[in-house]
């Protein structure tokens, strides 16, 4: 997979693309990561690549030349698959982190200050908002794409890393893990983990997961896939609660 990311502050990726599963996905050449800089492209003097917005306001509005150039100097952009990271979109979740997992060549345009001048989204097929707040700048859900992405390619994550039992795949969220020692801090580890018993320990981990999200996320438990077993469970869990 091919993936270009369009900034003006690159030295945000550099760390990032580097390290961890990103390098080690970059090295297997799994991926083939491009960052530019817009500001290569600007045809302002003084280097500046935003300007006032038309109609008023406080906030400075970055200018489409700059970003249109800089997008159309990526080899085969026309064909590549275009977001924008901007709060004033659909929010990302899990399954749209599948949709992009299966796309050749994606670019991703970073949205800075007050926004892009709007006429960039003729050149896109979509923005993406990470969630409800506002962030300094679109490169942070940007990484945050680019990080969702790059780890359901194949290869990309060894076995044990496997993304199949993880939250949000299924529409449950995860069930509680522990790791050595026995005892923490006077805190045990729940016994039925330490049983040898599997089937007891898929019982368990399943409670839990519906325990959490039914806790945390009822929103999800709509859309998870549930049998027999797991309606008794929150049938349960509803008259705790009463
Ligand atoms: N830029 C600023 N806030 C953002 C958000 N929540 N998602 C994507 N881009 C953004």
């Amino acid at each position: 997979m091919r993936i270009d990311i369009l900034t003006i502050f690159p030295e945000m990726f550099e760390g990032t693309i580097n390290s961890s599963i990103s390098k080690r996905a970059i090295n297997k050449q799994i991926i083939d990561v491009h960052i530019h800089d817009f500001r290569d492209f600007t045809l302002n003097n003084n280097n500046r690549v935003d300007d006032y917005s038309y109609g008023g306001g406080a906030g400075m509005i970055i200018q489409a030349q700059p970003v249109l150039d800089c997008l159309r100097s990526i080899p085969n952009w026309e064909k590549a698959y275009k977001i924008i990271t901007t709060p004033v979109a659909k929010t990302y979740n899990q399954k749209k982190a599948i949709k992009l997992s299966k796309i050749e060549h994606l670019i991703i345009i970073c949205g800075h200050y007050e926004g892009i001048d709007e006429r960039i989204m003729n050149f896109v097929d979509e923005g993406i908002s990470i969630g409800d707040y506002i962030l300094t700048g679109g490169e942070y859900a940007a990484l945050v794409i680019y990080d969702s992405v790059i780890r359901l390619l194949p290869g990309v994550l060894g076995n044990s890393e496997s993304t199949i039992e993880e939250s949000f795949e299924n529409n449950l969220l995860e069930f509680p893990q522990y790791t050595r020692p026995e005892v923490f801090e006077g805190m045990s580890v729940p016994e039925v983990l330490i049983s040898g018993n599997h089937e007891n320990i898929r019982k368990w981990r399943r409670q839990k997961s519906l325990e959490r999200t039914y806790k945390y996320r009822k929103d999800l438990l709509r859309k998870a896939k549930l049998n027999e077993e797991d309606k008794k469970i929150l049938i349960e869990l509803k008259k705790e609660q009463k």
